[in-house]
């Protein structure tokens, strides 16, 4: 039996949370492949697919399993997409236009576990705060990319990433909670992945509380999808500012590290990055734009 799924989070209930999120995700990744793209990558020390055949006939796709057989190393990699702009039906965000989600319930929805204070100041106070601070930021930094004047780059990048991830795990956060008695039980795909990735539900929550009650200072608790090891992950995020933005698919990363360039740079990073420019590699980085695309979100 073929799961169905929804293609998008806000098509789907509120009890189906961020879990579904991600599950979702993993399905628009493969529903949009055709036969013949190559979505998977060569074996690494990280990667258990040997170990991994799925046990579970229905719920776990089984589309990528085939796909990985079809894998052309890179070096033979030729893009195959004549690939546009996303014509996806959700537009981009464009910089400093972000705006703050409604809550997907009344502020009191969920009294007896949050109360609506509580509830109302979170979300129309420090999530806005999010939205509002992270929108100035990407207008800054297009100021800077304008007139090429770099000097506060620091501070923006850490701007960009410490409200931008905090704009969306909020709004994760609000979708995945839903009124006390109305978040049922966890669907087919979800269930056969909890199954798989952690020996079912009760070993599953064991390790999220687990892992939340250890977060040290503020922080979340991550139940997410990692597309690289196609499996689910708990993650304890202690300071969402650790410039990034959760649910970025990197596409082109550069290690800055001194140890990938001190024999020959000693301290001249600079250098090093400048030099780098030419070692890009552009089809590859097109490669993996045409895997990420299809992963679009609305929040
Ligand atoms: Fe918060």
């Amino acid at each position: 039996m073929q799961a169905s799924y929804p293609l998008r989070l806000k098509q789907v209930p509120n009890d189906n949370s961020v879990v579904y999120a991600f599950i979702c995700y993993k399905a628009v990744l493969q529903s949009r492949h055709k036969k013949g793209d190559m979505i998977m990558y060569p074996s690494s020390s990280h990667d258990t697919r040997e170990q991994h055949t799925p046990q579970i006939q229905y719920d776990m796709p089984q589309s990528h399993y085939t796909l990985q057989s079809q894998y052309t190393p890179q070096s033979q990699y030729t893009p195959q997409s004549q690939y546009g702009l996303p014509t996806d039906p959700i537009p981009p965000v464009t910089p400093g236009r972000h705006v703050l989600p409604p809550l997907p319930y009344a502020y009191n929805a969920l009294e007896d576990i949050i109360d609506e204070k509580t509830l109302r100041i979170h979300h129309d106070k420090h999530h806005k705060k999010y939205v509002e601070d992270l929108n100035k930021a990407e207008l800054a930094l297009q100021t800077a990319r304008n007139s090429g004047d770099y000097t506060y780059i620091k501070h923006w990048e850490k701007e960009v990433a410490f409200n931008g991830s905090g704009h969306i795990l909020h709004s994760l956060y609000w979708t995945s909670m839903s009124p006390p008695g109305s978040g049922g039980q966890p669907h087919p795909a979800t269930q056969a992945y909890l199954e798989r990735d952690f020996g079912g539900i009760s070993h599953f929550w064991a390790q999220f509380s687990a892992a939340a009650n250890a977060v040290e200072g503020s922080g979340w608790c991550v139940l997410g999808y990692n597309p690289y090891f196609r499996s689910l992950e708990i993650l304890q995020a202690e300071k969402h500012q650790n410039l990034t933005q959760w649910g970025v698919i990197p596409l082109l990363v550069c290690d800055v590290w001194e140890h990938a360039y001190y024999l020959s740079y000693q301290n001249e990073r600079a250098k090093y990055v400048k030099n780098w420019f030419g070692l890009m590699n552009w089809p590859e980085v097109e490669h993996r734009l045409n895997q990420a695309e299809p992963a679009s979100y609305s929040l």
